[in-house]
């Protein structure tokens, strides 16, 4: 409908990303890499960051002159909250500029008897030249609650709410208002453990870029980047090196657009007979799934 592509390519190939991105020039990037714990393979945070200097040269390469990246980073409590102090110097060294250092609270956390609950989800982001940014976008669905901040305003007292232009608190650069996903919610893909909520892509996306634009994501996972776009009207260019989430990243668009669902909540993405035929890939990707996660 809006021309998006799905690869199954290397982000660290400056000639499959070329490939994926071909005349276009995207304005936003949305990226969110394996870091180093819990489902991915463990690697040294120093291979980490080189690996990583491949990617964001690639794409500061691949923006257009005025353009956005959104990087999504975790960072090890245990570890000196690797990879994120190191990640932060490296890109300190390319032409993007930092703009700002985002959370996300998520609702759940781990290890709440012998330490603060983590809850944090860092969210990076960057510019290259002097991109749009729409202000709009930025107010989340939380309604303004405290008061009682005066000022006079051409000779009036006025308390804070008069003033401001919304009656929601803006999304600010700490958001508390996103759930993040789990089994019971409606767009929950089964089998991606790595998944993001739609509804913080859709503030990303929103806020940085305009209804036509092309968006980028290098490590598609879930397909929630595309997802988003699909529902803006931005055209979205992804890719993942496994095959297994390049097949799920076109079925849950596909899913979404027969059906009009988000994800699959307890069900998982081969499980539904898709008016689609099913492709060889289809095929092998619905064995591999069964195999590592079975079906519900
Ligand atoms: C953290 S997940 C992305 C989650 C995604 N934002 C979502 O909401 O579903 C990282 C993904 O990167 C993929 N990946 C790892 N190395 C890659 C590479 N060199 N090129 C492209 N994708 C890669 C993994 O297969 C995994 O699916």
């Amino acid at each position: 409908m809006f021309g998006h592509r799905v690869g199954c390519l290397d982000a660290a190939s400056s000639a499959n990303m070329e490939t994926l991105v071909g005349k276009t020039r995207p304005t936003l990037a949305i990226h969110d890499p394996p870091y180093n714990f819990i489902a991915f393979d463990l690697r040294t945070t120093e291979a980490f960051i080189d690996w990583s200097r491949k990617w964001i040269q690639i794409t500061y390469d691949l923006l257009s002159d005025n353009a956005s990246m959104y990087i999504w980073l975790g960072a090890d409590q245990k570890q000196h909250y690797e990879p994120l102090p190191q990640f932060m110097l490296m890109m300190g060294e390319t032409k993007f500029q930092s703009r700002s250092f985002i959370t996300m609270r998520n609702q759940r956390g781990y290890g709440t008897q012998k330490n603060w609950m983590a809850i944090r989800q860092e969210l990076l982001y960057y510019i290259k030249g002097n991109p749009q940014f729409y202000v709009d976008a930025e107010y989340t669905d939380v309604p303004k609650v405290l008061k009682g901040y005066y000022k006079e305003v051409a000779g009036k007292i006025t308390e804070n709410s008069e003033r401001s232009k919304s009656e929601y608190i803006r999304a600010g650069n700490v958001w508390i208002d996103i759930q993040q996903v789990f089994y019971r919610m409606h767009e929950n893909v089964n089998g991606c453990f790595a998944q993001k909520p739609i509804k913080a892509i859709d503030r990303i996306v929103r806020a940085s870029s305009a209804p036509g634009d092309v968006v980028i994501d290098f490590f598609a996972h879930s397909g929630a980047t595309l997802l988003a776009c699909e529902l803006l009207k931005r055209r979205c260019l992804t890719v993942d090196i496994d095959p297994i989430y390049c097949e799920i990243t076109i079925r849950r668009l596909e899913n979404f657009r027969q059906t009009g669902n988000l994800g699959w909540q307890n069900s998982n993405p081969f499980s539904q007979d898709l008016t689609m035929e099913m492709t060889n890939g289809a095929k092998q990707g619905k064995e591999i799934y069964e195999d590592l996660f079975g079906f519900p």
